[in-house]
């Protein structure tokens, strides 16, 4: 997710709505529209958003265990992932809500200090084994396929007073908690995602104050954080391609977050796609492209203004050849996480960047028109033409790979009744078909989120479930809201319906489930 709190909002000038309105238009929609055979339909969650048990069982301390303990109200409503949803224990409830929605897999992610409390594989904790065991058979005794994030931000705390994504050891570091991974869980697990989101990992953890650890060193750290990250991500892609694949047999990419950058007008056609290949082509490009490393543009700008700023080296660290090789095609899959969209425009004055840093660096800035229907969540605006166009430059620009969708989704307050969120499941699905019926090649798809979870530095405030999750009780019980119906008849008929009107009045565990 791109944060928004960042770009200046300008309102949408008559001139640009014009462009905008006349080149962004959708395929004219037919009712029914039909998925591929074989097109894989899930949902997730995240380890520290929904398990409590932040301290159960032999768990060590995490990141956000850190902050949030340390400075409380650093979250919006001052509450934590302490219990959260509590799927420690209520599990098999989770399990039930994939069966009632019809899912062909469910993605989670594994919590590193729950397996490993001292960070290295010296010491097994069991419970936390057992714990991952026991979602991943209730999964499977359904015939649902675990799919399983390796890491979703909640890095160890003693690493992170290692310097954690900016220590180069983190590549070792990673690489042994990948394969004790394998090693507990392959036999059973057939799909791994390695890492969640690295623009949110680095630039939000380290170049900013976003996300934990709120390191906030701007225009080095999330570069440094950019390269460890990459080279760990391959790492562990190369063990379970070497050692594990021809035994186990699954398949292993990692997850990056795009949001799809729109020009003002022409003129504003290079800013947008600077924008573009720092946001996500710099973690893109070394993986998917056929030259590999960073972005051409990254290394050029970063370097020249380096020089212009005293430093000695490029702030962007770069790859050694053999780097460059072990990054350039370590992912069987593009995993992507996409939320929204914003418009671009050029912004050479460095007055209002803090020099050096990201933004200065890319010397653009995006916002959202005010026109644009949004969700409870400031940055997220309802664009399905930019999913479209992002799949398409997807296509184009790395030769076509395999996809999976592996988190889209909609915040509201709260509340069941959640038309909002339906009508933006329904044109993004709409838009991934038509990116599909010109070439893309989508496989899988997955609702972000399964239910209410710790929304990050929001707390409990804005809701992305399909099931809603009431905090105030004990078993914090779980409710389908409107849009888990409309979304599990989609998974039911494997087509997407705009008139579909769901009797919502009782919720059934879905045939073969
Ligand atoms: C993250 C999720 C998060 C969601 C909504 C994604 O960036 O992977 O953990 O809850 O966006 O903000």
């Amino acid at each position: 997710m791109l944060l928004l709190r960042r770009f200046p909002t300008f309102t949408l000038t008559l001139f640009s709505c014009i462009l905008l309105c006349e080149s962004n238009t959708l395929k004219a929609r037919q009712t029914v529209r039909n998925f591929p055979d074989g097109f894989l339909f899930g949902t997730a969650t995240a380890s520290y958003q929904i398990e409590g048990g932040w301290n159960a069982d032999g768990k060590s301390e995490n990141i956000w265990d850190h902050m949030t303990h340390n400075n409380p109200c650093v979250t919006d409503d001052c509450l934590n992932g302490d219990v959260a949803d509590d799927s420690y224990n209520l599990y098999k409830r989770d399990v039930e809500m994939a069966r009632e929605l019809g899912l062909d897999f469910y993605r989670f992610s594994i919590s590193w200090s729950r397996v490993l409390p001292t960070s290295f594989p010296d010491k097994m904790n069991e419970a936390g084994v057992q714990y991952y065991n026991n979602l991943i058979n209730e999964l499977l005794k359904y015939n649902i396929e675990p799919m399983v994030t390796i890491y979703h931000w909640d890095l160890p705390q003693k690493l992170q007073e290692m310097s954690g994504w900016t220590n180069p050891h983190i590549v070792d570091w990673f690489s042994d908690y990948s394969r004790v991974l394998f090693e507990q869980f392959g036999d059973r697990v057939k799909y791994w995602i390695t890492l969640n989101e690295p623009r949110e990992i680095c630039y939000q953890g380290y170049g900013s104050v976003t996300m934990a650890p709120q390191l906030n060193i701007q225009g080095t750290a999330e570069y440094m954080c950019a390269k460890n990250l990459l080279v760990a991500h391959a790492k562990a892609y190369h063990i379970y391609d070497k050692e594990f694949r021809a035994t186990q047999g699954g398949t292993i990419g990692i997850t990056i977050s795009a949001s799809w950058m729109e020009p003002e007008t022409e003129d504003h056609a290079e800013a947008a796609e600077v924008m573009r290949q720092f946001e996500w082509g710099q973690y893109a490009h070394p993986i998917f492209s056929k030259a590999g490393d960073f972005p051409p543009v990254m290394k050029e700008r970063i370097a020249a203004k380096s020089a212009a700023q005293g430093f000695q080296r490029s702030r962007l660290p770069e790859f050694t050849a053999e780097e460059v090789e072990m990054v350039r095609g370590s992912s069987d899959f593009f995993g992507l996480n996409h939320y929204s969209s914003v418009i671009v425009f050029k912004n050479e004055s460095s007055l209002t960047y803090d020099v050096p840093s990201y933004y200065d660096d890319i010397e653009a800035n995006g916002y959202q028109p005010s026109d644009w229907s949004g969700a409870a969540s400031s940055w997220l605006k309802d664009v399905p033409w930019g999913f479209y166009k992002l799949l398409t430059a997807i296509r184009e620009n790395y030769d076509n790979p395999v996809v999976f969708i592996t988190e889209n989704g909609y915040s509201t307050y709260g509340g069941l009744e959640d038309e909002d969120r339906i009508t933006y499941y329904r044109g993004y699905l709409n838009a991934m078909l038509d990116a599909m019926e010109d070439g893309s090649d989508v496989r899988v798809y997955t609702a972000w989120s399964l239910m209410d979870n710790f929304e990050w530095m929001r707390g409990y405030t804005e809701r992305f479930g399909l099931y809603e999750v009431d905090y105030e009780s004990p078993e914090r019980t779980r409710t389908p809201r409107k849009s888990a119906f409309v979304y599990k008849e989609i998974v039911r008929t494997r087509a997407l319906d705009f008139n579909y009107e769901p009797n919502t009045t009782i919720m059934t565990i879905d045939e073969g489930h």
